[in-house]
């Protein structure tokens, strides 16, 4: 797709950057609503200042209820063209250059974290050509299974967690007991908790942040091998476009809490059973993918602030180049101010 030849990763790092200064500001102050505010609104100004004409797929807030940049939203200064509002300023161009594309956001994974002040709180942004993510409407979890590239087409979540961990074992020329799970730590994941815990594996359960998590996987030092367990199934598409930029492999499952999900999920022909290859989650070839550390973590530093300004750290892959970018930035905060309607506070 010729519009798509713009590295759009390189305009969404921005994007993260400013949601993620506007989010650490609420850092270990116990209030997420106001913390994902924050993140949102400044997620949402600055993805419309991008040349592109975006919908939101996999949007914020269905399992938390929490502020929106909603399922359907249309992003981009294609949604910002005229008087704008959010803009502030007039805004006109050629509608018809614009890249079509969806568009996957989680302004903080890990509101949490942030509020406790923990690590690994990211803010993150995906992008794909349009009608290639897969949306799973209210189904708020997907059971994941995911790798980096030297075990890409050797999972499978219809084996046992045994057999999938000997599969990473050889691919990776060590032994199972050498291989390092990340699981989140929920009750309804306590079977991978025995099922790795019997094969020998480490096992390192995470609090929250299974986008990092996933992440993790497909990154040389992490010390991770593979993900098992469910989670978000928004983080699940996002996770899934960071690693077909990182040439990683996932398989996700509807994930349905209860029978009213079961229900909805028959009434809207989603399969239960269907394993979902990372193709599904999204088909696209063209994804871009930018995420900005809010929280000191294992993938990126967090937002550190100095007299004035403030450092960043992010990550930014396109899955057609195959480049990884890690990016530091420093702002002035000062002079932000002074050319965006964002509170960066100080
Ligand atoms: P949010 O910060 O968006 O709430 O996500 C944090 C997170 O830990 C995700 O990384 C994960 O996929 C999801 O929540 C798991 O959901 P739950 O906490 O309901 O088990």
């Amino acid at each position: 797709m010729a519009q798509l030849d713009r590295n759009l990763a390189m305009e969404l790092v921005r994007v993260t950057e400013s949601a993620a200064l506007a989010a650490a500001r609420w850092m270990g102050r116990g209030d997420k609503v106001r913390a994902d505010q924050a993140a949102v609104d400044a997620m949402r100004l600055l993805l419309d200042s991008i040349a592109l004409d975006g919908v939101v797929v996999i949007g914020e807030g269905e399992k938390d209820k929490a502020p929106m940049l909603f399922n359907g939203e249309r992003i981009g200064m294609f949604a910002a063209q005229g008087p704008s509002e959010r803009f502030g300023r007039e805004v006109t161009f050629d509608v018809t250059k614009l890249p079509s594309v969806d568009i996957a956001v989680d302004p903080i994974d890990g509101t949490r974290l942030l509020s406790l002040g923990l690590p690994n709180a990211l803010s993150v942004v995906a992008m794909a050509e349009r009608g290639t993510m897969f949306s799973p409407g209210h189904l708020v979890y997907m059971d994941k299974l995911a790798v980096g590239p030297a075990a890409r087409g050797l999972i499978d979540m219809r084996r046992s967690v045994r057999e999938n961990l000997e599969a990473i074992a050889k691919a990776k020329n060590k032994n199972v007991s050498d291989l390092t799970a990340v699981v989140l730590d929920r009750p309804r994941n306590s079977n991978y908790v025995t099922d790795i815990r019997a094969c020998g594996a480490r096992l390192k359960l995470i609090t929250d942040g299974d986008v990092a998590g996933a992440i993790s996987t497909a990154l040389e030092g992490t010390g991770v091998d593979v993900l098992f367990g469910s989670g978000g199934s928004p983080e699940a598409v996002i996770a899934a476009c960071a690693l077909k930029c990182l040439g990683g492999d996932m398989q996700c499952r509807l994930y349905p809490r209860d029978e009213a999900e079961k229900e909805y999920a028959r009434q809207m022909g989603y399969s239960l059973e269907a394993v979902l290859a990372i193709n599904d989650l999204v088909k696209g070839e063209e994804i871009y993918f930018a995420a900005t550390g809010i929280t000191d973590g294992e993938l990126l530093r967090g937002v550190h602030y100095t007299s004035g300004g403030a450092t960043t750290e992010s990550l930014v892959m396109r899955s057609r180049s195959g480049t990884v970018r890690r990016i530091s930035a420093t702002h002035r905060l000062s002079k932000l101010r002074q050319v965006s309607q964002i509170e960066y506070g100080g």
